[in-house]
């Protein structure tokens, strides 16, 4: 079964609160839940991780316990050239979600050291995002690693 790694930057663990007219008003937790339901769905073993530290996500993908993950490093996208280096240290594939569309938003989060590294980036849709990114794992892994 494929494993996939949910990996969550940081202050996403205010969703629900945390501007919500941008982010909406799911919280993390539900996000994760209707995560899990799609993925048993699709038959993908799925885990999640959140943190408000560089290090701690960079030492997380280090685990290598996962196939492929899905990645919202919220501000560290814009700022990060370790979890860069750390995503492609660890040579497994990555999708890129965020909620919202940094593109179209304040000048810095032009700025991406991410984006040409991921096998997708899925911007702008909510939390539909990661389930879009689930359902491109799927098919491109085929439920089996
Ligand atoms: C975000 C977009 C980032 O620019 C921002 O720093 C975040 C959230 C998103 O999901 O839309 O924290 O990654």
């Amino acid at each position: 079964m494929t494993r996939v790694l949910v990996l969550q930057g940081p202050n996403l663990n205010l969703l629900g609160t945390r501007e919500p007219d941008i982010y909406g008003r799911e919280t993390l937790e539900e996000i994760h839940a209707g995560i899990a339901r799609r993925a048993t769905e699709l038959g993908l073993d799925v885990a999640f991780y959140q943190s408000n530290h560089e290090g701690d996500l960079i030492d997380r993908l280090q685990v290598r316990d996962f196939d492929v993950s899905i990645v919202n490093a919220a501000g560290y996208t814009h700022t990060s050239v370790a979890l860069r280096d750390a995503l492609l240290a660890i040579e497994r594939p990555f999708w890129e979600v965020h909620l919202s569309d940094p593109w179209k938003r304040d000048s810095f989060r032009q700025v991406n050291f991410l984006h040409d590294i991921a096998a997708a980036s899925i911007v702008g849709e909510g939390a539909r995002g990661y389930i879009l990114a689930l359902e491109a794992i799927a098919s491109r892994f085929d439920g089996a690693a």
